[in-house]
């Protein structure tokens, strides 16, 4: 793990939004970085505009928010996913019956795995990769299965300044291929011939906010194309492990009817499988996105 401690003081200084008060919500936040406790809406309704609009600036400023206590039926929760957008498809992963845009989320004592154990930004493999990912937890184990979330703004802002010039219009494969051959044979889907492969902007520049985000994951980056291998794997193996410092985290800890939300474009996250024998189980609504510039 990188250390971000420099001669005089942390090397990453946090820049402290100073926004507008809210009026249809509140906002708690878990960490100065990132995430966000939500209050006030209620989603199992078709949402106002003014509310609308306060949720989509809350999740550009906090990157990952989350809301309690949500009566989510499968309609309302694709509904709700609707309202930012067209949605997504998983190229792999089970759905729940006769709704293909609901991805079952769940692991128990027959699991010889759980969905997202590794630190990844979702289907980045995709030449046009998800905006935003809302998850709806339903059963929770006694304890543990949180889920980690990490800024990626802070990720980029906390490099070198000679770092952020190297990186500058390189250009990195993600690959599906290994993240889904085989991954759900035992829910019982059958693999496809190929899984998507897409090149992407190492750092890529948020489409809302503007702001520079670090674009490459454990999950699915395999390759910065135009250098050595050897170099393209160090310096890989480098952008993951500072990519993953705690400092840049937020936890969340579920509880039944939690929701998270989260913007792919700037967070990565990681599922923790912590809860063996126990279950843990929800529905995943993906919203897509556009080719990352
Ligand atoms: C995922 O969408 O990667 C799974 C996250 C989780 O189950 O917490």
């Amino acid at each position: 793990m990188s250390s971000l401690i420099g001669n005089n003081g942390p090397r990453y200084r946090h820049q402290a939004n100073t926004s507008v008060p809210y009026e249809t919500i509140a906002i708690d936040k878990l960490t100065p970085i990132l995430g966000a406790e939500i209050t006030g809406a209620d989603l199992s309704r078709p949402l106002g505009n003014q509310q609308m609009a306060e949720i989509q600036r809350a999740l550009a400023e906090n990157l990952v928010i989350f809301f309690r206590d949500q009566e989510l039926s499968p309609e309302r929760h694709l509904a709700f996913g609707r309202a930012f957008g067209k949605l997504h498809v998983h190229p792999a992963a089970p759905h729940a019956p006769g709704h293909p845009e609901l991805m079952i989320i769940r692991a128990d004592k027959d699991s010889p795995r759980a969905n997202g154990e590794g630190w990844h930004s979702d289907v980045s493999c995709d030449a046009e990769p998800p905006m935003g990912s809302i998850l709806y937890i339903t059963t929770c184990p006694p304890h543990g299965g949180d889920t980690l979330f990490a800024s990626m703004y802070a990720a980029y802002d906390a490099l070198s300044d000679r770092m952020k010039a190297y990186l500058d219009g390189l250009v990195a494969v993600h690959d599906g291929e290994a993240a889904y051959r085989g991954t759900y044979a035992n829910l019982g889907v059958t693999d496809k011939p190929v899984y998507p492969r897409a090149e992407h902007p190492v750092v890529r520049t948020h489409p809302v906010t503007g702001r520079k985000a670090l674009y490459v994951n454990r999950g699915f980056t395999t390759r910065i194309l135009g250098v050595p291998r050897d170099e393209s794997q160090a310096i890989l193996g480098y952008l993951f492990d500072h990519a993953e410092n705690e400092l840049f985290q937020c936890r969340f800890r579920w509880q039944e009817k939690s929701v998270a939300f989260w913007d792919n474009r700037c967070v990565q996250h990681r599922a923790m499988w912590d809860y063996w024998p126990h279950t843990r189980s929800g529905f995943r609504v993906t919203v897509q996105g556009d080719r990352p510039v």
